[in-house]
């Protein structure tokens, strides 16, 4: 914040306290007797009806003044005038932190004692487990979805087919160290349309069995098996998918199909392991190995 700005608020909001506070004591400078009051400035309407002006009573005319002085002592001890940081040097990073570590002390040992435990040991474990349901809605249900059924680019971490492999310890590495899916744009590669939509069409049909007669498969074998395999069950090392299980990452439509092998795909996994620690990651590790059984 600038200097500038900076003191255009302080006088802005201390210039208004202080006209808040002449109103007050103004308007109450001379306190007339109620009789004074009904013989000068009393309006009469529909003959009886008699408006008055009435002084405000003493206990709301302190409490005026009272708000005043709370807000007074409340901008010299918090951040608010400006760039003046408050005598009590209160931010809400430090509170925020505080509370982290305050979190951290209560189920840290808790964490703790569940991650120096084998996943397949924590699989047996009901209050691991629930644990674990709850740090998923919190870190993952955003992408892998609140049932961890995945969608269009996120994987579905129920089933049983795995970019990255299943087993406990690939699980966690994607947890922990993230990954990065790279599948190649490959337009480049075709001579015209007519060989990607032969393409696209031998792709689609891989899940019925691959049909060596197309012109397209020969390509496959030239240009895809170094990711997705000959038989074409993809490579967990790489994260290429299997193309033949009809489990579709990004979906099976030959619009979507084409659009992966013209343009590429890059999904990524954002490495959680500092987010959360090795703790945490271990539970959920157990956690998504457990949905996928
Ligand atoms: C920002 C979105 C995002 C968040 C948050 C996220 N993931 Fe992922 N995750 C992905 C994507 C995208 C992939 C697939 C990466 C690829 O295509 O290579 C993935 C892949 C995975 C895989 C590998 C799946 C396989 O088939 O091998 C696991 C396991 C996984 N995530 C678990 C989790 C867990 C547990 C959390 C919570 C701590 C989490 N993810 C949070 C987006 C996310
Ligand atoms: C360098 C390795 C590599 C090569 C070569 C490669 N792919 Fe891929 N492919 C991948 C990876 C990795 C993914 C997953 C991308 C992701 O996770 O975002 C993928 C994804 C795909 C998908 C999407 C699958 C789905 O479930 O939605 C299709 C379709 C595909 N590739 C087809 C092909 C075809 C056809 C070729 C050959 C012309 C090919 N790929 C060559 C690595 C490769």
């Amino acid at each position: 914040m600038s200097s500038a700005f900076s003191w255009y608020i302080i006088i802005g909001t201390v210039g208004s306290m202080l006209a808040c506070f002449w109103l007050v004591v103004w308007t109450n400078r001379q306190r007339a007797s109620s009789e004074e009051i009904k013989e000068s400035e009393s309006h009469v309407w529909d003959e009886d009806v008699r408006e008055l002006n009435n002084p405000l009573p003493m206990w709301w005319l302190w409490l005026f003044i009272l708000t005043l002085i709370w807000g007074g002592g409340y901008f010299l001890y918090y951040p608010g005038l400006g760039s003046f940081g408050g005598l009590g040097s209160w931010s809400q990073e430090e509170q925020y932190l505080k509370e982290v570590a305050a979190a951290e002390s209560r189920y840290g040992p808790m964490f703790a004692q569940y991650g120096s435990m084998d996943a397949e040991q924590l699989v047996n474990d009901p209050t691991a487990l629930n644990i674990g349901k709850s740090l998923y809605s919190n870190y993952c249900a955003q992408c892998h979805g609140s049932s961890a059924l995945g969608g269009r680019g996120f994987p579905n971490l129920t089933d049983d087919a795995w970019l990255y492999g299943g087993e406990p310890a690939q699980i966690e590495h994607s947890i922990v160290s993230g990954r990065n899916g790279i599948m190649p744009p490959l337009a480049a590669v075709f001579a015209d349309e007519a060989e990607i939509d032969a393409m696209v069409t031998y792709v689609q049909n891989m899940p019925e069995g691959m049909d060596a007669t197309s012109p397209a498969h020969s390509k496959y074998m030239m240009l895809c098996i170094a990711c997705h395999g000959p038989d074409g069950k993809g490579n967990q090392a790489l994260g290429a998918p299997s193309l033949v299980d009809n489990d579709w990452l990004y979906g099976s439509s030959a619009a979507e199909i084409r659009k992966s092998i013209v343009e590429g795909r890059n999904g990524v996994m954002p490495a959680h392991g500092n987010l959360i620690g090795a703790d945490r990651a271990r539970i959920l590790t157990a956690y998504v190995y457990k949905l996928s059984r």
